[in-house]
């Protein structure tokens, strides 16, 4: 039975990146070995990525997924047998099913039984996951959620096109949401339009024992640029006036981290000050789900982010798809 007064708030924070990391110049040497040409200023010039960490060979996106919550449930002082929900937003998976949030279960040594799914939408799935974590929360359902997006967009980048292998890297990051009586999450607001599908997407599928389609990740950078500064706009404002916030009430805004210029076109129409956005992309580059609480877990542990004050996430990705979320840290 849902509670008007029942909230879900954030106890813990989480991150992992794995320990291969690769610069900008280590990525151009590495393709000029191929015969394919980009440099680290065009890089940084267009994204505002200096480096990323890709996954070893062995590792898979359970794993990192493993390493982040491990530092959430520490930071939130919880035996992980109270997590009765565990959310993974992934479009990484390590396999086809059962699910990462399956996996990672079992990898975290829970036994309670509790529900665990993966939430795929792309660079906007850790807000869809959030949203769903905070209304299965508020609707009476769980009390204690592991809510992770984590990716290893490594396995799904072909090396040979420039345009888009520079811009991704692989990394987890974990919130813990718990059933409160004060505000945590304040409002949520998600939308899809599946008629953008084919500018950001991999088109493949397993068809009796092969991949059939493409297994490569495929980009119209220009029409996701502008599509992405049009709606993160958007949804913003909307998951504001849900909050009934304004953008002067939020003390931390934490975009997707895909690109600085979207970044900072989103900010500023929102007249956020760029010193009040959290920028991780130029360590971590596009981190898909991960990137949001990668960021967030950043700034909550240099202390950038305090109790009380709000905290503005927002994504944006294949789909395509958008979100975001007002939460009460
Ligand atoms: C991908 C992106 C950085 C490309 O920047 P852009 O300014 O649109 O660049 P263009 O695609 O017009 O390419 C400009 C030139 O750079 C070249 N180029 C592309 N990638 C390059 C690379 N890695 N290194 C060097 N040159 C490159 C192109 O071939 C083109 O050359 P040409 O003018 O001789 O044809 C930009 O479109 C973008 O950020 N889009 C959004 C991507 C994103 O965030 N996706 C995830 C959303 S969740």
């Amino acid at each position: 039975m849902a509670q008007s007064n029942l909230y879900s708030r954030v106890i813990g924070t989480g991150s992992y990146l794995p320990a291969d990391r690769v610069t900008n110049q280590d990525l151009a040497d590495r393709l000029a070995k191929q015969g394919v040409e980009t440099s680290d200023e065009w890089i940084v010039a267009r994204t505002g990525i200096h480096a990323r960490h890709f996954a070893a060979p062995n590792e898979t996106t359970s794993d990192l997924a493993l390493h982040a919550s491990r530092n959430a449930i520490e930071a939130a002082g919880i035996d992980p047998d109270s997590i009765d929900l565990i959310i993974v937003a992934t479009s990484t998976p390590d396999f086809v099913f059962p699910s990462t949030a399956c996996l990672l279960q079992n990898k975290l040594g829970i036994k309670n039984g509790g529900a665990a799914f993966d939430i795929q939408a792309v660079c906007s799935g850790f807000a869809y996951a959030v949203a769903t974590a905070d209304s299965f929360i508020r609707g009476g359902m769980n009390r204690t959620a592991l809510v992770v997006g984590a990716e290893t967009f490594s396995r799904i980048l072909d090396f040979n096109d420039r345009t888009t292998c520079v811009l991704f890297g692989d990394g987890a990051g974990a919130v813990i949401l718990q059933a409160s009586d004060e505000p945590g999450v304040l409002s949520s607001a998600l939308h899809a339009d599946g008629s953008h599908s084919s500018i950001l997407c991999t088109p493949g599928n397993v068809n009796k024992g092969v991949i059939e389609g493409s297994a490569f990740l495929h980009m119209d950078g220009q029409a996701v640029f502008k599509l992405a500064v049009k709606v993160l706009e958007k949804v913003a404002v909307e998951a504001l006036e849900k909050a009934r916030l304004t953008p002067g009430d939020i003390d931390w805004l934490i975009p997707h981290q895909a690109n600085i210029r979207i970044m900072e076109s989103t900010a500023k129409k929102l007249h956020v000050p760029l010193e009040r956005m959290v920028v991780t992309v130029g360590e971590h580059g596009n981190t898909s789900a991960a990137s949001i609480p990668l960021a967030l877990d950043v700034a909550v542990r240099d202390g950038r982010i305090k109790r009380g004050q709000h905290v503005l996430i927002e994504g944006v990705g294949g789909g395509f798809t958008w979100g975001a979320s007002v939460i009460r840290y």
